[in-house]
This record gives structure tokens, C-alpha cells and sequence, in this order.
């Protein structure tokens, strides 16, 4: 099968969170099964051109956009990414050279329409220009969400044999990015205007990109089986849950997988030592040294929790806030790492000021920090109010850190809460609470660190169930080939046919 990814974030290339993971990740596990995939993303600035070696393979790519022709050229990396991927870039200097990526400190970006647009439309008449038809566009959230309607209403493509038999899959990675734009971008981009309504990509007389690919697309995915059921009722459903119903027989939940080799304690270059389910000792000092780089305390018993987040209230901050003195009073320290909301991080920023030598903190984005707190730490906070998937909670579990966890979307699909019975009976492999409160927050945490502080052997049992959960992308690789296979049915029946 031939699959097309588009994404504006893929690892290593660009990453603000987990969506460049699972773009960089998912494609090598489907070309192990023997498909041709390849990715498209936009050429942000911050894309290390020389790193990758980018080479302009199609000099004059074309997207009018209302009156005006909007010109821009498509790259390829030629770096020996693993399994040799092609991933190609959309380059439009005016559009995508800047330093953010969808905003910056004043916002979002007030042309995200023009500038989304162009990358759909581009990367469809990129594929042309190559002569590389896909069976499959796999879409990615909302920056790509117009390439659905595009395939089947736009003038240029519609009409145009090459496109006809090319199905798309829509995946929503996080349901409150919703890609609210004007509806001039239907004229703009020479969509009929019967795709405004409210049973298309009309959202509050506004036109929502993440609707438009909810609404077109082939088939719907999102990141865990427990999301995909909590978007469809009106507490979880961010305005959206109608839709998502009327989709429900075309909407699967596929739970995340994580790139073992980049996540691998084993092999991991930025770890102070190595360590596995065998052999444990290294983790101790991986602990040392986070301790040492966030001037924490040297204490090899102290209980250490760990934090690595965008910093955005849907990650439970506030409660994560409430419970931290009382963490501090048991004994324990605390790292973290994220960067984001400027109210969060000064919070954290003061916090850390305040309590030398127990708490650390990092306002930053660095991938080094995020692997030595997964290496380093005993304990993983992520309390969120709502989580598609989370790959945070995998990378831990898989470097026998144990997250405590909101029992809320790909975290209860993932985590097994460690009751006793669970502890024995090896399919524990964190501390999961329901209520979205402080005080069950701390319930979870005063489990672990009663589990930590009097019963060692529990924890050591614990550590090493987690670490042998399979979070590979094997199994959820195969549900996405099965997705697939579904919408190509009919195109296979026809050419039997
Ligand atoms: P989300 O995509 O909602 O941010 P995920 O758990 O799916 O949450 O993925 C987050 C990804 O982003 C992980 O790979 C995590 O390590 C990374 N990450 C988040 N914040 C930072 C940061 N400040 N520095 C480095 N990596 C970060
Ligand atoms: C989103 C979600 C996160 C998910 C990631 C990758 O950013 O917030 O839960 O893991 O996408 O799918």
C-alpha cells in the first residue's frame, strides 16, 4: 500500500509535542509491514536544512489563493533517516519562516488559513508533480484538515483522474485545536460553498480545519480507544460530539505506540548509564546525575517525582500546584521540565526559587532534560484533565519510572493501577485516580510513596512490570493497516469489478 502522512510536526524535524512522535514513528512501523510510506510537512524555519541536507527536488509549486498565486518549492531530506523514509518539505518562505509555529507570544497567527491552506493544497499537487499516487492520505489535526474536502471538492483536483481513487484517513491527536478560521478561506481556496454548513465544515458561522477533516475524511481516528468514546459525549466532545457521533461508524480509537529505539534505556545516549528490566543498577545513576544537573540534593533514597509537559492546563497543572508542598513535607524532591503558559511558568519558576536542593525546574524545551527526568526520576506526574493518548506515561513506564496517572483517555487505556493484587500479580504498572481533584491526586501519590518508602520489593516488582509493558508500535500499526484496508475496500471491489 502506498501511504502519504502529512503532518506539520514530525521528529526529529519539528516537535512542539507527542504528534511529531507518532509521525516519525507510525511510518517506520507501517514500512516494516512492506508499505511505501512517505510524510509531507511544511519547511518551519527552525528545520536544521543543513543537518538534513534539503534538497529542492520541484522548484515551482503553485496554490492560488483567492486573486493571488502564492508560490512556494518542495525539498527532500536526503539524511539517512532510519529505513530511509522520504520525507519532503513544503517551502514558502512568507509562510512558514518564521520562528513559531502556529503563534507566537501575541497568539496564533492571524493567516493560519492562508498558510495551512497552502501546505494541503501543495502537498496534493506536490504528488502529481512527482508522479507518486497514494491509495492512502493519513492527515494530521487541524493544519491538514482541509486536504480532505480539497480531494474531493476542489476544481483542480476533484476533476483530475489522478487524484480519484486516493482515500483519506483523518487522525485527531487533541480535539480542543480546532482550527477556527474565516469562511473566506471556501472562496479562497475555490471551495464550492456547499461544504458551509453546519453538516460540513461550518463550526459556529466560522469554518473549523479540524471539522473539515472530521467531516470528509474517509475514516476518523484518534489516539486511544477510552478518547474516542469521551469525544463523543458533550462533557468530553469540545463542541464537536455531534459530529463525532454522526461518525461513529467510521471513528476508531488506536491507543499510540512509542519508537522503542529513541525510547530505550538500554541504548539511550543522553542517560548517565545504561539499565534494563535485568539489570536496574544504572537507574540509580541516572538519579545522581539528574539530581546533580537540577542542584537537587544527592539523596539516593529520596523519592524523586518527575515532570516533562507542554505547560497547559490540560495537563492537570493546577492540581499537580496544589499538591506539591505536601510532597515536599513527605520527603520527596521535584523535577520538572516543560515550557508553555506564562502564568504556569512563573509558578513554577518562584516554587523552585523558594525550595533550593528539593525542587528543580527547567523553563525550556530540551530533549536531552526530557530523557535523563524519564531516566532519573521514581515517580511520573501526569494528572491530566483530559489526554488523547499521552506518550509521556509510556516513555515512563518503559524506563521504570512509575506514573501517576488521571484515569482519563489513552492514560487508562494504558496505565493498570498498582492494587496489591496487581502488584503481584505483574500487571501493575502505576497509580491511577479518577476525580479531578487535589485531594485524589494525592490519594494516588501518598500510594506511591507508602509503596516506595516501606516495601521495596513491591516497588522493585512494579518497576519491573512496567518496564516490560509492550508499548511498540506493532500492535497499534496493524489496527491502522486494518483502517486502511476498510477504506479501500470499495476501490479494490471496483478494480475487481
Ligand atoms: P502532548 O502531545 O499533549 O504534549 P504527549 O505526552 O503525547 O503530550 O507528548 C509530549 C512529547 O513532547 C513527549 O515526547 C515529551 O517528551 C515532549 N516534551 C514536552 N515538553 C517538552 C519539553 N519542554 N522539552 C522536551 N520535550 C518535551
Ligand atoms: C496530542 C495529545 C497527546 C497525544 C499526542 C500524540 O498532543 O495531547 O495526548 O499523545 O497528541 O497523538
Amino acid at each position: 500500500m502506498r501511504i502519504l502522512m502529512v503532518s506539520s510536526e514530525v521528529a526529529p524535524f519539528a516537535k512542539t509535542g507527542g504528534l511529531a512522535d507518532v509521525v516519525a514513528a507510525l511510518p517506520q512501523a507501517l514500512t516494516r509491514q512492506g508499505h511505501d510510506v512517505r510524510i509531507m510537512m511544511p519547511l518551519f524555519r527552525s528545520v536544521d536544512r543543513f543537518k538534513y541536507r534539503l534538497l529542492p527536488i520541484l522548484r515551482k509549486l503553485v496554490v492560488r489563493w483567492g486573486g493571488e498565486e502564492i508560490t512556494g518549492e518542495l525539498m527532500r531530506c536526503s539524511y539517512p533517516c532510519r529505513q530511509e523514509i522520504p520525507v519532503y518539505f513544503i517551502q514558502q518562505e512568507q509562510l512558514f519562516g518564521r520562528r513559531g509555529f502556529y503563534g507566537d507570544s501575541g497568539g496564533d497567527y492571524g493567516d493560519n488559513d492562508r498558510r495551512f491552506s497552502f501546505l494541503s493544497l501543495a502537498s496534493l499537487y506536490a504528488l502529481k508533480a512527482l508522479d507518486w499516487r497514494p491509495d492512502i492520505i493519513h492527515l494530521h489535526d487541524w493544519q491538514t484538515g482541509l486536504v480532505a474536502p480539497l480531494v474531493r471538492h476542489h476544481p483542480a483536483i476533484a476533476n483530475d483522474l489522478f487524484y480519484s481513487n486516493i482515500r483519506t484517513v483523518f487522525t485527531i491527536h487533541n480535539l480542543a485545536y480546532q482550527g477556527i478560521v474565516s469562511p473566506a478561506v471556501i472562496e479562497n481556496m475555490q471551495l464550492p460553498w456547499s461544504v458551509f454548513r453546519t453538516d460540513g465544515m461550518e463550526f459556529h458561522k466560522h469554518v473549523s480545519l479540524l471539522k473539515a477533516g472530521i467531516v470528509f475524511s474517509d475514516w476518523v481516528t484518534t489516539v486511544s480507544p477510552t478518547y474516542a468514546k469521551e469525544i463523543q459525549t458533550p462533557e468530553g466532545g469540545q463542541g464537536m460530539d455531534g459530529v463525532l457521533r454522526e461518525r461513529s461508524d467510521r471513528l476508531t480509537g488506536i491507543l499510540n505506540g512509542i519508537d522503542t529505539e529513541v525510547w530505550n534505556p538500554e541504548s539511550d545516549p543522553w542517560l548517565a548509564a545504561p539499565y534494563s528490566t535485568v539489570n536496574t543498577s544504572g537507574k540509580a545513576r541516572c538519579k545522581a546525575a539528574l539530581q546533580n544537573t537540577f542542584c537537587l540534593s544527592p539523596e539516593p533514597e529520596t523519592p524523586l517525582f518527575g515532570c516533562v509537559s507542554r505547560l497547559v492546563d490540560q495537563k492537570g497543572f493546577d492540581l499537580i500546584q496544589a499538591v506539591l508542598p505536601s510532597l515536599l513535607e513527605a520527603g520527596a524532591q521535584f523535577v520538572l521540565l516543560g515550557s508553555g503558559d506564562p502564568a504556569h511558568e512563573e509558578w513554577f519558576s518562584s516554587f523552585a526559587a523558594a525550595n533550593p536542593g528539593r525542587v528543580g525546574v527547567s523553563i525550556s524545551y530540551s530533549e536531552q532534560f526530557a530523557h535523563m527526568i524519564e531516566g532519573g526520576s521514581d515517580v511520573f506526574l501526569m494528572p491530566s484533565l483530559f489526554e488523547p493518548s499521552g506518550l509521556n506515561q509510556l516513555y515512563s513506564m518503559r524506563y521504570g519510572t512509575i506514573p501517576v496517572v488521571r484515569n482519563v483517555g489513552g492514560l487508562a487505556d494504558s496505565v493498570t493501577d498498582a492494587t496489591e493484587a496487581a502488584i503481584l500479580n505483574g500487571t501493575g504498572t502505576g497509580f491511577v485516580f479518577d476525580e479531578y481533584t487535589p485531594d485524589a491526586l494525592w490519594g494516588a501519590i501518598k500510594r506511591s510513596l507508602i509503596l516506595f518508602n516501606e516495601d521495596r520489593a513491591s516497588w522493585r516488582r512494579l518497576v519491573s512490570s512496567a518496564m516490560n509493558r509492550d508499548s511498540s508500535w506493532n500492535r497499534s500499526a496493524a489496527v491502522y493497516e486494518d483502517v486502511y484496508d476498510s477504506v479501500l475496500e470499495p476501490v479494490s471491489a471496483l478494480r475487481q469489478a
